[in-house]
């Protein structure tokens, strides 16, 4: 999709990916609604419109589609940025703790997909969701997380059968990148490598989007993984094991007398 005039929403705006996709964007000639709880983060210009929302609810999600049609009219592009991850051994059974996260990388996004749909119906409109490699990949620790990752994966991947012409349903596919996101999981999370910068995420999406690409993968060390992993389906499990060996020498580190050291 050209990107000339077009309106956008942004989650997931405050902070890593987003920002970086908004610092791309904005260069360009479009107004974007810029999403995320801590909007005091966002940078403020002509074109950049900051939106204060909390994604994981649905009234929330509604209020944020009226702004947006209020203020710019159509919206030609969402991209259902935001997300998060927990890093934890599952000891304590919680329906809350489940639905905290899948209300924000699962329900969310497809909320508002579903949304443009009704949004937009005969218009051309693009809807981008940063999915993961861990939707293929295991990383033990994140079992949580990487449910909701194969759940958004598994819906992109089935939708896109299901598109009309005037529908592209684009699905991002980041290795770890340096952001906030390890930091926010846990304290002393676990980071698998390798790792990558947020800026060539956000250059991998805007070309998607100008490309209409469905998917999107800005590390070339994954596409490389993927094939491999084809041909020898051995590999990944492999690499499951050395997360694994990394999550149990964080879990022994997290227990109380460690903890003092
Ligand atoms: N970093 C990685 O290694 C990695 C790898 C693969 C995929 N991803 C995916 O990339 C996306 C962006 O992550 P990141 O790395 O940029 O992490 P980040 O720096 O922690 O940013 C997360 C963003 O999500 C927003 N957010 C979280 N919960 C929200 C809620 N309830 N309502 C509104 N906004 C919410 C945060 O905004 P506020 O805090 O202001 O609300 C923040 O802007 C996520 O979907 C993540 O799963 C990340």
């Amino acid at each position: 999709m050209d990107l000339k005039n077009k309106s956008i929403i942004l989650t997931g705006a405050s902070s890593g990916i987003g920002r970086e996709i908004l610092n791309k964007l904005k260069e360009y000639d479009v107004k974007i609604i810029a999403v995320g709880r801590n909007i005091n983060k966002i940078e403020r210009r002509d074109n950049i419109i900051p939106f204060s929302c909390d994604i994981s609810k649905k009234e929330e999600v509604d209020r944020l589609f009226e702004f947006a049609e209020k203020k710019l009219g159509n919206i030609d592009i969402f991209i259902a940025n935001a997300g998060f991850a927990y890093c934890e051994d599952l000891t304590t059974p919680s329906w809350e703790h489940i639905e905290e996260i899948f209300s924000v990388n699962v329900f969310s996004p497809i909320y508002s997909v579903e949304k443009m749909r009704e949004l937009n119906k005969d218009r051309k409109y693009s809807a981008i969701i940063t999915c993961s490699a861990v939707s293929e990949v295991p990383l033990p620790g994140y079992s949580l997380y990487c449910s909701t990752k194969h759940a958004i994966n598994g819906f992109g991947r089935v939708y896109n059968h299901e598109t009309r012409e005037n529908e592209v349903i684009s699905l991002v596919y980041p290795i770890a990148t340096k952001t906030n996101f390890f930091k926010n999981a846990a304290n002393r999370a676990p980071i698998p490598l390798p790792m990558q910068d947020p800026e060539k995420v956000a250059i991998a999406v805007i070309d998607g989007i100008k490309k209409d690409k469905r998917f999107i993968y800005p590390s070339k060390f994954y596409t490389i993984s993927r094939v491999l992993n084809r041909i020898l389906p051995f590999v990944y499990p492999i690499y499951g094991g050395i997360q694994r060996r990394k999550f149990y020498k964080w879990l022994e580190g997290c227990q109380p007398n460690n903890m003092a050291q």
